[in-house]
């Protein structure tokens, strides 16, 4: 049998992910050579910092600090990009890929904000861009997605996909604890972005979002598209609430064919607490793709830390050293879609989104307060499931009121707030979470 000549790879970045790829490709090398069809070595990484101790061997790998090293490098076959960010990172990518390497990345910034361009250089190329890791660490939802579904039109792609929101939000939920005591514990355990406001303001999960949405629907990635709001308005008080009437609160990614629209946002949502999605705690991640053909699916895993986003790093590293002897024609599209068969975006204004509502309003316990709430929703049409006035108190203290609504136009909700806010009787700004009913198929 003719021995085959070791796959060189170059890896830029060590930190969580990029060490955690070095061990796992350690430890396993036999496990994954068997099958690979070749031995893979991790010829050199770059770093900022060559000083710094690292969370895994170095001693037989090349250390430098310049990234365009390894791209201009022409022993090395394929590039793993863990360093982050993306006007670097494209540059470097890019630069790979025009040098002949394929490329492995689990950066979701560059692929949602860069991805079309970075594909159509592969595509010119005939090489091959992965980015399993990109989405929801260790689990292969791209895969699923891409091959798996192949069959199917896909209705709904709603799902946990940042690691840190869900650490924090089920941290407060479960054991009472303080939003930031949270979220340092998972800077500290590797799951945040380098900047965490990526991860609590939602963009993190917007950018997985966009990636999942142009695989499922065969759309151009349009990151600008997505409708993004964080967790930092959730209180511990709106967790409690949300359990007291059955629901919990999870910030979710939700991509929904409707009609000839497809609805791409990312926002805190109330949802059944039987329900599957609301039972995804910690850095767990799970994705519920609803296929015409397969019905609901959902997929489970750890959405962030250094193995399980390794695992997925690993098994794109597996499928390029596997397509190095395809013909570039043949392989799977990047978005799953032929690129000439993408078709164009029809997305739509957040006012023509159709959920139900959590709102929460401070109001002085007077007589006719409820009266004028009712009053200014049901001029809208606004229907109301549950209200439930929090405590008692005293006419000058106030109290809190929370209501449940039936489904029904966010504009109508946004043209209710103002003239809620402006009531005498109450005294905050009212607060609205949307509420998802989780239902598999369009209600
Ligand atoms: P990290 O721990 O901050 O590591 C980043 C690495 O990149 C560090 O080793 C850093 O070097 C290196 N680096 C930064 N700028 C560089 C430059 N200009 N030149 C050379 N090297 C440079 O980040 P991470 O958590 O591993 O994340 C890496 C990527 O994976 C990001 O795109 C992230 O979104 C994605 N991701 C992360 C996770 C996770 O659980 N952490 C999961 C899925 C995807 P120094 O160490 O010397 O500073
Ligand atoms: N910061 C991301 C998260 C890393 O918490 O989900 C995994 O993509």
């Amino acid at each position: 049998m003719k021995v085959m000549e070791p796959v060189n790879i170059g890896i830029i970045g060590l930190g969580t992910v990029g060490a955690g790829t070095v061990n796992l490709l350690e430890r396993n090398a036999n496990e994954i050579s068997r099958r690979a069809g070749r031995h893979i070595k991790v010829k050199g990484a770059a770093v900022r910092d060559a000083a710094r101790p690292r969370a895994c061997s170095t001693s037989s790998l090349e250390l430098g600090t310049d990234p365009f090293e390894l791209t201009d490098d022409p022993t090395i076959d394929v590039i793993v990009e863990l360093m982050g960010g993306e006007t670097l990172a494209r540059e470097i990518v890019i630069r790979a890929l025009t040098n002949g390497k394929h490329v492995v990345t689990a950066n979701k910034a560059l692929i949602a904000v860069h991805g079309n361009e970075i594909f159509r250089v592969a595509r010119e190329n005939g090489l091959v861009v992965a980015f399993e890791a990109a989405v929801a660490g260790g689990v292969s939802i791209i895969k699923v997605l891409r091959e798996g579904l192949a069959g199917n039109c896909i209705e709904q792609v709603i799902g946990i996909v940042n690691g840190t929101t869900n650490y924090i939000l089920s941290g407060m939920s479960k054991s009472g604890r303080p939003f930031d005591e949270k979220l340092d514990e998972a800077k500290r355990l590797g799951y945040a972005e380098a900047d965490p406001s990526f991860d609590i303001d939602g963009v993190d999960a917007a950018h997985k979002l966009t990636i999942l949405s142009s695989i499922a629907f065969g759309i151009p990635l349009d990151f600008a598209n997505v409708y993004v709001e964080g967790i930092t308005g959730i209180t511990s008080q709106d967790i409690a609430y949300a359990g007291d009437f059955g629901y919990r609160i999870k910030h979710l990614a939700i991509a929904k064919r409707i009609d000839s629209r497809i609805e791409l946002r990312v926002h805190p949502c109330l949802i059944p607490v039987e329900h599957l999605l609301a039972n995804v705690d910690g850095v767990m991640n799970a994705i519920l793709v609803v296929g015409d053909a397969a019905g609901p699916t959902v997929h489970y895993g750890a959405g962030a830390g250094a193995e399980p986003t390794a695992s997925s790093v690993v098994a794109d590293i597996v499928d390029v050293v596997r397509t190095l002897t395809t013909d570039p024609e043949n392989r799977v599209p990047h978005l799953a879609f032929q690129p000439h068969s993408l078709s164009p975006l029809r997305g739509g204004p957040m006012g023509d989104v159709e959920t139900a509502y959590y709102l929460r309003l401070l109001a002085l316990d007077q007589a006719g307060v409820l009266a004028d709430v009712a009053r200014i929703l049901g001029q809208r049409g606004i229907s109301i499931e549950s209200i439930r006035q929090r405590g008692t108190s005293s006419s000058d203290t106030p109290v809190p009121i929370v209501i449940i609504t039936h489904r029904t136009l966010e504009s109508r909700i946004e043209s209710s707030i103002p003239e809620l806010e402006s009531l005498p009787s109450i005294a905050q700004k009212v607060v609205k979470i949307r509420l998802e009913s989780m239902a598999s198929h369009p209600e």
